[in-house]
């Protein structure tokens, strides 16, 4: 009994931690801490800003609490457990440990990492980074060579003019990487034709290099994005008994064309009178096509969307989601790819397209 209490209490908390109300406090937290800074706060907004801080570590704590509840104990070694953990424990162990709380309260910082749970795209980029972090590591390398390249040139040509500056090789490293990274801060800048010289090509380096970042981590996403969209394409096809049954090579070519969409309860994702540029297969949850005198519901495993891009015409009915569901999204370019590659697919389409016309 007081098990169950303690669960059904847990679950009224669960939806704390997702989406923006998480956002949202992880965002009151990192505001206080930051706003705690400035020196012309008034003795009331200080101490709110205080109350906020210690007023959420409790709300963090049962945060680990429910976390542990749903993931076990292994999510205390994970980075995301870990840092959790840190986030709350350390402002307390600070204040133990005789640190003011106006330093203390810096430790709030940590809360930021918190954000990375609520972007997929930024654990994407973490994936990307690992998948292409040889290629990354490569040019941080060409990077690091013409850095000291540049250094001992800029030593060797400018050290009679300007001994100050560039009095030994680390002194000359500083203005190569203010030169490569920011083409030039302007706190050191070379007076030498030769000097000047290599500095316009430490900069077009720096440009390059950047460049070949960017373009390793675009084409990265890109492809990660990609792997994953399909993964989940191919998770879901499995649900939908007419995409299964076909041949493997088949459904491996269909999964590339398919696109996952998933929707909560009460969206229209077609409407009567439209024109009609996809088709969607139900992979999960159901459906409900709005006729004028009744609502058929398609569940789990089911199709819609198929008759204009059949007939060319337009939409026949609205079609709105009755559950949170996940639907396989088909555009009308593939769908007529399909019929070339797949004739037994879209004939089983047409002759369903052919009966809910009729019936
Ligand atoms: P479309 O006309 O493109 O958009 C509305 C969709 O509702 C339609 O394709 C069918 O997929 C679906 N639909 C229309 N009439 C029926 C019916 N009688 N039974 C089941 N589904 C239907």
């Amino acid at each position: 009994m007081a098990d169950d209490a303690a669960r059904s209490r847990a679950d009224l908390l669960q939806p704390l931690l997702e989406g923006w109300p998480y956002a949202l406090i992880v965002g009151i937290g990192l505001a206080a801490v930051v706003l705690g800074t400035r020196p012309d706060l008034s003795p009331g907004a200080l101490s709110l800003v205080n109350g906020v801080v210690l007023a959420i570590l409790p709300v963090f704590a049962a945060e680990i609490v429910l976390r542990l509840r749903r993931a076990g104990r292994g999510y205390l070694s994970t980075i995301g457990g870990v840092t959790d953990v840190a986030g709350v424990v350390t402002i307390p162990l600070l204040l133990l440990a005789g640190v003011g709380l106006p330093d203390a309260r810096l430790a709030g910082m940590l809360w930021l990492l918190k954000l990375a749970r609520l972007s997929p795209a930024l654990q994407v980029i973490g994936l990307v980074i690992r998948n292409e972090h040889r290629a990354l590591v490569g040019v941080l390398i060409g990077f690091v060579m013409v850095l000291l390249t540049a250094g001992t040139l800029a030593y060797l040509l400018e050290r009679h003019d300007q001994p100050d500056a560039f009095s030994s090789i680390p002194s000359a490293l500083w203005w190569s990487i203010v030169t490569l990274t920011t083409t030039g801060y302007g706190d050191r800048i070379p007076v030498t034709t030769s000097g000047q010289i290599l500095a316009g090509i430490v900069m077009i380096c720096g440009i390059a290099g950047f460049a070949l970042w960017a373009g390793i981590l675009a084409t990265g996403f890109a492809e990660e994005s990609r792997r994953q969209i399909f993964l989940r394409s191919w998770d879901l096809v499995s649900r939908v008994p007419l995409l299964q049954n076909l041949e493997a090579r088949t459904i491996a070519d269909i999964v590339h064309l398919l696109r996952p969409l998933d929707l909560p309860a009460g969206r229209a994702v077609v409407r009567k009178g439209e024109q009609g540029t996809s088709m969607y297969f139900v992979a999960q949850g159901n459906v409900s096509v709005q006729l004028p005198d009744r609502a058929i519901r398609l569940p789990t495993g089911s199709f819609f969307g198929e008759m204009a891009l059949i007939t060319g015409g337009p939409r026949t009915a609205d079609v709105v989601t009755e559950t949170p569901v996940s639907l396989l999204v088909l555009d009308v370019a593939d769908f007529r790819r399909l019929a070339a590659s797949s004739p037994e697919l879209t004939a089983a389409i047409r002759d369903e397209a052919k009966r809910r016309s009729t019936g």
